[in-house]
Formats: C-alpha cells, structure tokens, sequence
C-alpha cells in the first residue's frame, strides 16, 4: 500500500472498496510502540485503518519545537506496513489541509483547552482542534484512536466531537512505556541516552503520589514532589498536578467519591515530556 499525499486519492480508494468500519488513527509521524499499538487497535477494530502523518503547525505555540520534532517519514512508513500491510497512509500537503495564511480555527472548547497543558501552551489545542476536526470532515472515520499519554488531548476531541455533532467514537488506549517506565513519545528521540534513561523519575513521581493520596493531604504531595525535582537538578518541574478525571479541575483533597489523576510535564535538557496516571 503506498501513501497519499491528498484526501481525494484516498476517498477514491474507499470508494472501490467494501468495508463495514473505517478507522482512523492520527499522528506526527515519528512513531513509536505508541503508535503501533494504536494502529493494531485500529486495525482489529476496523475493516479499513487510515494512518494519517502530519506535522502539524498550527499546534506548536513555539517555532523552535516545531522545526526541532523528529521526523522519519520513510521509517514511519515500513513501520505502519509491519502493522497492517493494507493500512492506507495519508501523508498530506500543507495545502491538503489548510489554506493560506495557515492558521487555527477557533472552537468553544468550555475551557478544557485553556487548563493544564493549555495553560503553558496557549492556543496548542485549538491547533489540535482544526487539524483533528478536518481530518473528521474529511474520511467522516468511524473510530478514531489516541493514546492517554496525551489524556487532556482526548478530553479536547471529545468535547469537540460533542460541540460540533461530529460523528465519530473515539478509542482511547492506554500509555505504553519504556522499559524504564517513562511514557513512550517522539520526543523520547531527542534525548541523549543517559537523560533518556534517568527520565524515569516522571512515571516514578506519579507511581510515589499515587502511594501517597491515600494517606497525605494533596498540599504534601505536591510539595515531596517538587522537593524530588529540585533534587535532581537535571528536570525542571513544570507543573505537577492532581485534578478530577473529566473535568480536569484541580482537587485540593482527597476524596473517594471522586477519580483522580495526576499531570505532570518536565523539562529535560529542553525538550518537554509529559505524562498523567489515573490515582484510583
Ligand atoms: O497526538 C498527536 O500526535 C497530535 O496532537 C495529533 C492528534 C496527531 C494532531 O496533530
């Protein structure tokens, strides 16, 4: 199966074939066993999978994260067949997908794209948003697959697909990790291999709080936390949150009735990593 770089040739395609179900799984390319286990998702879940790899612009509230992104299009690619062999591969031009001056649409997102990551990446959701929504318009997909390393990005698209009477589900699939625990990302590529491996401290950090909700009061946790960081001198501690699963507001404590998780993001070395685990 070759890649598209336009959605008519896909749409054509589809149209020859006969399928009950079509999935689709969205990435930047650069892809890891994160990637791959959406794609089998996808792939048992669906009679046709579509992989679309696009390095989103509008989403990077800074250039130099933009132009720094890993990309390995041609690895992708075997990466993705090694999967499913039929999977379609859509490898869209810019102009595929925007017009020009390429910019983001604005969505009423009730304010779960402002909170959190949205708070030191201003606009990085709405930018996720019109990609995301366009790819929908597009191949009008069943299914669509994403992984919770990027929770707060599935909460966005499903207060999207709400807003906007989008007809798709959504999978979510849960975060795969580094032998050492750290949460598979393409942005793991760019640390050298020492900070790759001691980045371990942020799952860590989130399993520690996850021992401690029970018996600490939230104030303490977060305090031990930022204490563990500023030990290890090597990561710079963002933010460190615990907050209410859906709404994603910040609990100040513990409370059984609730389902909790915990949010962190870290700089290493500037590059930013992320990660989040449900405490109970
Ligand atoms: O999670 C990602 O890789 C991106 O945010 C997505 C969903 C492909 C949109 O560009």
């Amino acid at each position: 199966m070759r890649s598209f770089n336009h959605s008519s040739e896909i749409l054509r395609l589809l149209k020859k074939k006969e399928y009950k179900s079509l999935g689709l799984v969205p990435t930047m390319g650069s892809l890891h066993e994160g990637h791959t286990k959406l794609i089998e998702k996808c792939s048992m879940k669906c009679d046709e999978t579509i992989v679309s790899i696009f390095l989103n612009p509008t989403q990077f509230t800074n250039k130099i994260d933009l132009v720094n992104y890993p990309q390995s299009i041609k690895k992708d690619i075997q990466i993705i067949k090694k999967v499913n062999k039929n999977a379609i591969i859509y490898t869209p031009v810019v102009s595929d997908l925007y017009s020009s001056p390429v910019k983001a649409e604005v969505f009423d997102l009730d304010g779960i794209d402002k909170i959190i990551e949205g708070k030191f990446r201003k606009g990085h959701f709405q930018g996720v948003a019109t990609v995301v929504k366009r790819l929908f318009k597009k191949f009008s997909p069943d299914f669509a697959f994403f992984g919770e390393k990027d929770y707060q990005q599935i909460l966005v698209i499903e207060k999207l697909i709400k807003k906007y009477d989008l007809k798709v589900k959504i999978k979510s699939v849960l975060t795969v990790r580094e032998e050492n625990g750290l949460a598979m990302s393409s942005r793991n590529f760019l640390l050298d291999k020492e900070t790759r491996y001691d980045a371990k401290i942020i799952y860590e950090s989130l399993c520690i709080a996850k021992k401690m909700i029970k018996t600490n009061d939230i104030s303490q946790i977060k305090f031990f936390i930022g204490e563990l960081f500023l030990m290890t001198k090597k990561f710079d501690l963002e933010y460190f949150c615990i907050v209410e699963n859906r709404s994603l507001k910040e609990v100040k404590s513990f409370n059984s009735k609730l389902k909790l998780r915990a949010f962190i993001s870290v700089k290493a070395k500037g590059v930013r990593l992320i990660d989040n685990i449900a405490l109970f």
